[in-house]
């Protein structure tokens, strides 16, 4: 069965009980926001309840977690209709020496370690569990389109994401649907990887790291949410699923249009080794790339409300649809 024509809001039905770890970061927030309006119950795993903004504490309930171990969150879990992760320590801060490196990759086998245990032990397991990962599975490709079914590339992140997702299908065995959540850049103002892209270009030192050649895989955050919400409700949808625009760019269009956006010059690229030298191994987000299309939301019949870079940038800064 797809999805084709009918809308999100009709397929997700009222007053799911849903279980996000890592709800209080830059996806989390913006997936909770549209839940609610749904009228869904919303537990947050986080390491910090105390500190959480709740948005709407009629439907929401932060919970503590470490991230690790079983605790009392793990009865939250008992009868969610469905759990997702977005929990791991952030990629792009820290220089990747090995402990950074041990780090980002624990952060995340550990999370999915305990929510599988959690769902096991509790014999009551969810619809679905949805799985972040990301479109770094690929590794760096130059050439054609990317769906789902290409095997893993290399590099840090891609073995990461590779061990992320055989410990988070780990859940298959208890009756749960699993969904591998490879998400390209998410972007929207005030977070992720968009924020840390505009400073350059802010004081007029913009440029596109590298030959500019390597394929950017990005999702508006709207479109990344409302895909998220499409998977929670259409239970045939499984297994890794690329959370990506229909249009990937070229590392150089991409810095182009934000230079335009920004009304800023986009200089000339910036060398590979000048950031292998500056950023050492980290250097792999900036300097790789792959072409990822979704073919499973395609095949779901999911829309993307911003298919077009112009068009979602246009949105994000200017609150203009470059394309209606
Ligand atoms: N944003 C993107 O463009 C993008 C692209 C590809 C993949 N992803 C993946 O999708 C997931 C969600 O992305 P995001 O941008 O929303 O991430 P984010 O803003 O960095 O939030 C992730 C959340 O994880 C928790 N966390 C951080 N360090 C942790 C640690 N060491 N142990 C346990 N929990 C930790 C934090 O929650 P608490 O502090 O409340 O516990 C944080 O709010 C991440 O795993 C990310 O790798 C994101």
């Amino acid at each position: 069965m797809t999805v084709n024509h009918i809308k999100v809001s009709q397929l997700l039905r009222d007053d799911l009980k849903i279980v996000i770890s890592g709800g209080t970061g830059f996806i989390g927030k913006a997936l909770i926001q549209h839940l609610v309006k749904e009228n869904n119950q919303i537990v947050v795993l986080t390491r910090t309840p105390g500190k959480y903004d709740n948005p709407n504490p009629g439907l929401v309930e932060p919970v503590f977690w470490d991230g690790k171990t079983i605790g009392s969150w793990s009865h939250k879990i008992a009868g969610a209709d469905a759990v997702i992760n977005l929990a791991g320590e952030p990629i792009g801060i820290k220089r990747w020496n090995d402990s950074a490196k041990q780090l980002i990759l624990n952060s995340r086998i550990d999370s999915a370690k305990a929510i599988v245990k959690a769902i096991s032990t509790n014999g009551n397991s969810p619809r679905v569990f949805l799985s972040a990962s990301a479109a770094s599975y690929y590794g760096n490709i130059s050439g054609d389109d990317v769906d789902e079914s290409r095997k893993r590339g290399n590099g840090f992140l891609a073995e990461t994401c590779e061990r992320w997702e055989s410990q988070a299908r780990l859940a298959e065995s208890t009756g749960a649907r699993v969904a591998l959540l490879r998400f390209g850049i998410v972007l929207d103002k005030n977070g992720g990887a968009l924020a840390k892209m505009m400073l350059p270009f802010k004081i007029f030192a913009g440029g596109p790291p590298g030959s500019g050649k390597q394929w950017v895989s990005w999702i508006h955050r709207e479109d990344a949410v409302r895909a998220i919400a499409t998977i929670i409700a259409n239970d045939n949808i499984r297994g890794p699923v690329n959370i990506t625009s229909p249009e990937p760019v070229t590392m150089r269009e991409f810095c182009s249009v934000l230079a335009k956006m920004l009304g800023r010059p986009s200089w000339a690229a910036v060398p590979d080794f000048v950031l292998k030298t500056m950023l050492g191994e980290m250097s792999e987000i900036l300097l790789t790339g792959q072409r990822a299309i979704s073919r499973k939301l395609r095949e779901h019949g999911f829309k993307f409300k911003y298919p077009d870079l112009k068009q979602a940038l246009g949105v994000i800064f200017n609150g203009i649809n470059e394309i209606a």
